[in-house]
């Protein structure tokens, strides 16, 4: 795509954090915008703010772990725009801790939404950026955490390296049947957002029994604050994922300080050696 000016863009978890810094730097360059995220009060103020730069905007309440509120998303913004050219399969939460503190209900929450969300968006809008035979475009956000494995984020590795893997799977398929739907898969390492809450978007449902987190949990939980919050700008982000549309760029590593870590699981994989990983501090000392 050559640029994004009058472009009709999706992002789903658009109230905050990676999503809201896109929301704005699409604005920016003249999109339309659909914003779709779970938390109403977040969407409407974060609806408002960009309506109040002159972008014009329609907010969706979406759960994106649920098909049908995604077809309903789908089905609104092509009401509402007719088309759609940029979907951001952006929504996510994340839990910390050793598997063997783990719920049921961590399992099928963060499963549903980091990678259902992104199923459900796929299923939905591909049939319409196919039909169109415009050029479009998915930006799938998968993580870091999406090509390498790490103690204590096993649920939301798992559910990463799926969309790297459903991501990677359609870009063949799409360069196969010779389509313009192009697709990129965006794998940041830490990002200043309000991803370490994400246990405010957690339904009903899915709560544990006990709201007391593990000992590994509470470690990393704390840890994770910090390095969230030293991480990069959201802006930062945004940018990148920009420039990768314009570029029909697949992989969005925008950190490379952790090639090392990738490199080294690639190598361990080759070399038929034990997974390695590079420890949080203290990470190593759990009995
Ligand atoms: N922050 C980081 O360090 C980091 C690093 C790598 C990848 N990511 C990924 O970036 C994406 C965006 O996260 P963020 O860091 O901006 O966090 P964030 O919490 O600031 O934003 C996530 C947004 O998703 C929304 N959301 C949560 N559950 C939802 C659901 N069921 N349906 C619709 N929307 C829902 C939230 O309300 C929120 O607005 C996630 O997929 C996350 O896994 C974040």
């Amino acid at each position: 795509m050559e640029s994004i000016q009058g472009k009709i863009a999706v992002i789903t978890g658009g109230a905050s954090g990676i999503g809201l810094a896109m929301a704005k730097r699409f604005a920016a360059e003249g999109a339309k915008l659909v914003l779709a995220d779970v938390e109403d009060a977040a969407l409407q103020s974060a609806a408002n703010e960009l309506a109040a730069t002159g972008a014009e905007v329609l907010a969706v309440r979406t759960d994106v772990a649920r098909f049908d509120d995604v077809q309903d998303l789908a089905n609104r913004a092509v009401d509402r725009f007719g088309k759609v050219h940029i979907v951001c399969n952006n929504a996510g939460v994340a839990t910390a801790g050793f598997l063997a503190e783990a719920t049921i209900h961590d399992w099928q929450w963060v499963v549903g939404v980091n990678l259902f969300g992104v199923i459900n968006g796929v299923q939905a809008f591909l049939p319409i950026l196919l039909r169109q035979g415009e050029e479009c475009h998915f930006v799938n956000t998968a993580s870091i955490a999406g090509l390498i494995v790490g103690p204590g984020m096993g649920i939301y590795c798992t559910t990463k390296h799926a969309v790297v893997a459903l991501s990677e799977a359609l870009y063949h398929e799409m360069q196969l049947m010779q389509t313009k739907v192009g697709v990129s898969v965006l794998c940041p390492a830490w990002v200043n957002t309000k991803i370490v809450d994400s246990g405010r978007n957690r339904p009903a449902g899915a709560a544990n029994p006990t709201e007391e987190l593990g000992p590994t949990a509470k470690m990393l939980q704390e840890y994770t604050r910090q390095v969230v919050k030293a991480g990069l700008s959201p802006d930062v982000i945004a940018n990148h994922v920009v420039s990768a549309i314009v570029a029909k760029q697949f992989y969005i590593l925008t950190h490379p300080e952790m090639t090392p870590a990738v490199q080294m699981r690639m190598d361990a994989i080759i070399g038929g050696s034990a997974p390695g990983f590079v420890p949080p501090p203290g990470i190593n000392k759990i009995q």
